[in-house]
């Protein structure tokens, strides 16, 4: 406890200390509204402070508010770069453009200038940064990032874009706000966000003030170099005009924090700061370090760790703070997404990508999860199984390391109906299913301890460059020993809704068979494109009904089967092939367990070594007791079949 308290003073030393190194001279303002006496604080030209906003074109109450040109910027400079390093800054504005005549005209720009003055005639379309003759002069210098109301020029996008203006009026990247929900003219505040890192400027829009700078809300990032296209000093502030064509360009509210690079004047001051600074973070890190070792023992996890030596062929065993360097302190540029059991971030290691599953410690059951995913995954190799490379748990964190995925999951692609994801072809799709049905029956019969995974579903299944499937998440995994084969089936209810077996709902097992079943449904989702979805009727458990696979059974029965086929696939896919593969779906989906093909029929089945099993036109009902089984080669039956009620699921 005490050792933590000081690892947490040393942090908070160590964070200053960078702060004071990396901070020095930067430009930092708020304004979270207009005041009469910040009048002082900005440069202006044709504006003014009225009503808690900066109106960057007059808003002259019964005057004319045609053609002008209006500039409002913040009175200190602020130092872009010199020789060798570039500034970074952060920007956040509340806008608010109300049309006054129908579209309003013309628009509003966030800018970085030296210039404090406006070109004469710059109203109209040239949105107050330009004129006809500076426009084509290279020394214009200005970048813009324009809020475009009206269409004025055949270039322009629409009467509602955003776009990045490099000192002239053309626009170098455009993207319309339409599809956001945002009217830039409607007379309604809406937040951007301006940040640019060095390398690339980034807007991101929102209609309200909480949390714009989010990945949903980017609207566009682009790389620029703002020291080839401005001087080392510029002022940042605002643009905006009107023509024919009128509205009212306020600005609402302001920050901004922009970091520079210490000027040749202060070297003398950084003499005396950067060794002092130095001496203190050498001194944290020393002390950390100790700490760190002499709280080694206490901190460790006894009992993960015998858990895990228990298992001949662990995988890797990763340090936190290498892990924090991968994948940047977990930062969210990194995430990748949010899976069962945690978030996942890609990172960095040894220079080959890498995905670390970051498991929730809010989720009770993480530490089981934890060790299922290093005990089963860990000892496999198969090309068809997502790679852990290794783990880590270290301050209360479990953190999982896999191979990085490029294509990222399955249901990204199968369920984005019309999005412009690239489609998948019927090639692609039958190599999905086989490398998924090689997986699964690699995990059946393939190794010493059978593994039972659980949890089969679109988005568990993750696809490599080429496109590959490779079955990942296998954190409700479970291995029953070879010796107990005869039970092979494991209790505790969890999987998913929608992929689960009846027999699920009724004895909370799982077996080989719901394995299957779930993979059954994961073909027809990939033939389809369809989501599975599920009715459970409360009164009557045994009432439970799939909706893929009800509806493929109708089609089917109606003698309709090919119908299934993923509209987006158009016509090109074998027939036969693709009728195979419906009817072995639905054999795998057959209510009763004991019907269902094995992984092995199923692999046979898609590589064409024999046809799929003959499925029955209407849909049988689900009994149970299951039937004995129909299938020559059904080796495994299910035993001391009690019927118990299941009260809670699990899913995810
Ligand atoms: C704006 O004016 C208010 C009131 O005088 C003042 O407190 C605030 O510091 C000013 N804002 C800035 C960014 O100068
Ligand atoms: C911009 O904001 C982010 C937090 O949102 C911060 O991490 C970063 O340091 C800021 N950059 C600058 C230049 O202020
Ligand atoms: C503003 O634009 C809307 C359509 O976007 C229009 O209905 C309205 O009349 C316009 N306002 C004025 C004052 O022209
Ligand atoms: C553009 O602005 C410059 C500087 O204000 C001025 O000298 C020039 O005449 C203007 N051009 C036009 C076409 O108005
Ligand atoms: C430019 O502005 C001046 C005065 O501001 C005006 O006399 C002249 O007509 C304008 N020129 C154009 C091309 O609009
Ligand atoms: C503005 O200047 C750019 C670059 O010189 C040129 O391509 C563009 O046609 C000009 N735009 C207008 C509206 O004159
Ligand atoms: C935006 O501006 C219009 C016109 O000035 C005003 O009627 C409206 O109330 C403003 N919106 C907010 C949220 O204040
Ligand atoms: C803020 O706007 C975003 C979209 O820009 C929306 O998703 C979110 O729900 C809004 N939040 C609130 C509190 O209105
Ligand atoms: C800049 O943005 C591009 C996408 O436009 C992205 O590929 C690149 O990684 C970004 N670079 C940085 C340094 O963020
Ligand atoms: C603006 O309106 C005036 C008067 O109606 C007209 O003469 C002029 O051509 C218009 N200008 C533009 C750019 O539409």
């Amino acid at each position: 406890m005490k050792n933590s308290l000081a690892c947490k003073l040393l942090f908070l030393i160590l964070t200053i200390a960078c702060k004071i190194r990396t901070q020095v001279k930067c430009l930092e303002f708020d304004f979270p509204t207009f005041e009469a006496s910040n009048d002082s604080d900005l440069i202006k030209v044709n504006s003014y402070i009225v009503l808690g906003a900066i109106q960057v074109t007059p808003d002259t109450r019964g005057g004319s508010l045609t053609n002008h040109a209006g500039r409002a910027l913040y009175n200190k400079p602020f130092k872009l770069w010199n020789k060798d390093k570039k500034a970074t800054f952060n920007t956040t504005f509340v806008i608010n453009i109300s049309n006054q005549t129908d579209p309003g005209g013309e628009g509003l720009a966030f800018v970085l200038t030296p210039e404090t003055t406006a070109p004469q005639n710059s109203s109209g379309m040239w949105l107050g940064l330009v004129n006809e003759t500076t426009n084509r002069t290279l020394g214009s210098k200005i970048v813009a990032v324009e809020f475009d109301t009206r269409k004025s020029h055949p270039d322009d996008l629409d009467g509602n874009h955003v776009a990045l203006n490099v000192n002239n009026i053309n626009s170098v990247v455009q993207e319309s706000l339409t599809g956001r929900g945002i009217k830039i003219d409607s007379g309604v505040d809406f937040t951007a966000h301006v940040r640019y890192d060095g390398n690339n400027l980034s807007v991101y829009v929102s209609r309200n003030n909480s949390e714009v700078y989010n990945q949903r809300n980017l609207v566009f990032s682009r790389a620029i170099d703002l020291s080839a296209s401005l001087p080392e000093t510029v002022y940042v502030g605002f643009t905006a005009s009107t023509s024919n064509y009128t509205e009212l360009n306020c600005v609402r509210s302001w920050s901004f924090e922009g970091l520079q690079i210490d000027g040749d004047g202060s070297k003398l001051w950084v003499w005396i700061i950067v060794p002092i600074v130095c001496l203190v973070v050498i001194g944290a890190i020393l002390g950390l370090l100790f700490l760190r070792s002499r709280s080694r023992a206490g901190e460790t996890s006894p009992d993960i760790e015998a858990e895990l030596d228990n298992c001949a062929t662990n995988p890797q065993k990763f340090k936190l703070r290498e892990l924090k360097r991968a994948t940047g302190n977990f930062s969210h540029e990194n995430k990748l997404g949010q899976g069962g059991f945690g978030m996942v971030f890609k990172g960095k290691w040894e220079g080959r990508d890498i995905a670390v599953k970051r498991v929730s410690e809010k989720s009770h059951q993480g530490k089981q999860e934890f060790i299922s995913e290093i005990t089963t995954i860990g000892s496999l190799n198969h090309r068809n199984l997502v790679k852990l490379l290794g783990w880590c748990y270290e301050r209360k964190e479990y953190l999982l390391v896999y191979e990085y995925m490029p294509n990222g999951s399955l249901d990204k692609y199968i369920f984005l109906q019309g999005k412009s994801r690239s489609n998948l072809t019927w090639e692609t799709r039958k190599n999905i299913i086989r490398g998924l049905s090689q997986a699964l029956e690699y995990l059946h019969n393939g190794c010493d301890k059978r593994i039972l995974h659980r949890d089969i579903k679109a988005s568990n299944v993750m696809l490599d460059s080429d496109f590959n499937a490779k079955l990942g998440d296998f954190g409700l995994a479970r291995m029953i020993q070879q010796s107990e084969m005869t039970h092979h089936s494991t209790k505790e209810i969890a999987g998913t809704p929608g992929y689960m077996a009846p027999e699920t709902f009724l004895n909370g097992r799982a077996t080989v068979e719901t394995d299957v079943y779930a993979f059954g449904v994961l073909m027809l989702e990939v033939v389809s494109g369809k989501k599975p979805s599920y009715v459970l009727d409360k009164e009557n458990q045994s009432n439970y009904n799939n909706s893929i696979v009800n509806w493929l059974w109708e089609l089917y029965r109606n003698g309709n089967i090919m119908d299934a086929a993923d509209p987006r696939m158009g016509s090109s896919f074998n027939v036969d092939e693709m009728k195979s593969v419906l009817l072995l779906g639905l054999a795998c989906c057959h209510p009763n367990p004991n019907q269902r093909p094995s992984m092995k029929t199923v692999l046979k089945v898609l590589t064409g070594e024999t046809s799929p099993p003959d499925v029955p036109t209407e849909r049988p009902a689900f009994v149970w007791p299951a039937m004995p089984p129909s299938f020559s080669d059904v080796d495994y039956s299910l035993t001391g079949s009690q019927i118990n009620s299941v009260t809670e699921l699990t899913g995810r």
